[in-house]
């Protein structure tokens, strides 16, 4: 592997049309922006577009894409065969009040190639799949409430949102997890139907349904939640959720829309979940705006309208509009069985690469994830939990240092989240992660002293 010398490329960003762009937004957005998830340093990066594994900012910057739009672009960007699919379509008319061919290719991809889908919905956006999936198992089952983990980032509904920022001021005590409402406002009766547990916790599961089992309509579950530190999940704990959801007649809803790019078959398949429903999102979408929920017939019915007024009744002006639908089954085309063991070996050498490492330097760090996605931890152990996972004040400083030093060397890498990897990254772009964060390392050596264990 040839060593890059980073010591040239070590220095602020010029990013003076960034800046103006920035100042044009403060005055027509709330904070400049139009995502609270915008990242910015001290400024967000506009970017001009995207080339495969790279973007090039407004300023003329080339930088290595690990965002890849919150993990939706897998195969990078400016992806070709999606390209030209949607470029053929745009003058065809690109959103109808009636069904289309298109909503049948990539609901067929899915129902063949995902376990858990016998039936879809399509919807435009992941918070409103997970949206749907928890109606449905309330219309399904009839109770309201429902369980969630700790920490997990779910979207924007309500209910999913239960506890998601939690943090020690408000988590309450660990055996019996408090359940937070997530923005000034909240109706209080939100967070009282909301149960929440913490990921890998079998006796907190077991606690809880205990209490509440037989009023919850399901569990809510993303198999390795990104926000939540993109940890693996104990097949001892994905068994306990299967058998104690059947005991008490509760759904078990898999949030997918982040992992279903774990495996071929999706992340449920991949780590023993056997959801009742399922909620994808990002990858299935090609790029463009999408979401989609699938489940069992049974459960599915829900949506049905062809006897009465369904127990759900489900639209949306742009659910299954044709764009999303070609862009989706083009880019889940090319993601072929292939694809997916070379996306393994990428996300192999990467973690293993940071891992080496870290032991090099006996830095207090970790990494975690699996498949195309890991995240680097500040911290000494593996955490297993949210709260493990938690950032100290301490910690947070380090994090923000290392995307800094990322930034620093065109090397976009999210704060605080997964970071990805796409099928258009070559072997030299994976070099690079690993080689800039042993820079990192080295660089600050000297002060790992001062980091908590
Ligand atoms: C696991 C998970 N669920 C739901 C969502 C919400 O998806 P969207 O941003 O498309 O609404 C996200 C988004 O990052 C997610 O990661």
């Amino acid at each position: 592997m040839l060593r890059q010398d980073f010591s040239s490329s070590r220095r602020a960003p010029l990013r003076p049309r960034s800046q103006y762009f920035f100042e044009r937004g403060q005055i027509v957005f709330p904070d400049g922006t139009t995502r609270v998830t915008v990242e910015r340093d001290p400024m967000p990066t506009y970017i001009a577009r995207g080339e495969g594994a790279y973007l090039v900012d407004v300023d003329g910057n080339r930088l290595l894409d690990l965002n890849n739009n919150f993990t939706t672009l897998i195969h990078g960007h400016g992806y070709l065969p999606v390209a030209d699919a949607v470029a053929d379509l745009l003058q065809k008319g690109t959103c109808f009040s009636n069904p289309t061919e298109h909503e049948l290719g990539l609901a067929e991809l899915l129902v063949h190639r995902i376990p858990a889908i016998e039936h879809i919905r399509f919807v435009n956006s992941g918070t409103e799949a997970v949206m749907f999936a928890i109606k449905a198992a309330r219309a399904f089952t009839g109770r309201s409430r429902i369980a969630r983990v700790e920490g997990a980032y779910h979207g924007a509904y309500d209910w999913a949102e239960v506890s998601q920022g939690a943090s020690p001021a408000s988590w309450g005590p660990e055996n019996m997890p408090a359940s937070t409402t997530s923005y000034v406002g909240a109706p209080g009766s939100v967070a009282e139907d909301v149960d929440v547990i913490r990921f890998n916790d079998i006796e907190g599961l077991e606690r809880r349904l205990a209490i509440s089992g037989q009023e919850l309509a399901c569990i809510l579950i993303d198999p390795m939640p990104s926000r939540a530190g993109l940890i693996a999940p104990d097949p001892a704990f994905i068994e306990a959720i299967s058998i104690l959801a059947r005991q008490y007649g509760i759904l078990v809803v898999a949030d997918e829309v982040l992992n279903l790019r774990q495996a071929y078959r999706g992340a449920s398949a991949r780590f023993g979940l056997v959801p009742d429903l399922l909620a994808a999102g990002k990858i299935i979408g090609g790029g463009f705006p999408v979401g989609a929920v699938g489940g069992r017939k049974e459960v599915m019915e829900v949506f049905s309208c062809l006897s009465a007024r369904p127990a759900l009744p489900q639209g949306g002006t742009f659910s299954a509009n044709p764009v999303s639908m070609v862009a989706g089954r083009v880019a889940m085309e090319a993601l072929t069985p292939t694809s997916f063991e070379r996306l393994e070996e990428m996300g192999v050498h990467v973690r293993n690469g940071l891992g080496a490492a870290i032991a090099r330097y006996d830095a207090p760090f970790t990494v975690t994830g699996s498949a195309s996605l890991f995240r680097i931890h500040p911290k000494r152990q593996a955490p297993r939990d949210y709260r493990q996972a938690f950032p100290t004040t301490e910690e947070r400083s380090w994090i923000a240092n290392l995307t800094s030093h990322f930034r620093q060397l065109d090397i976009l890498l999210p704060f605080g989240a997964a970071a990805c990897l796409s099928t258009t990254m070559t072997n030299a772009d994976l070099d690079l992660i690993v080689q800039a964060f042993g820079d990192f390392l080295e660089t600050h050596e000297s002060d790992f002293g001062g980091v908590s264990a």
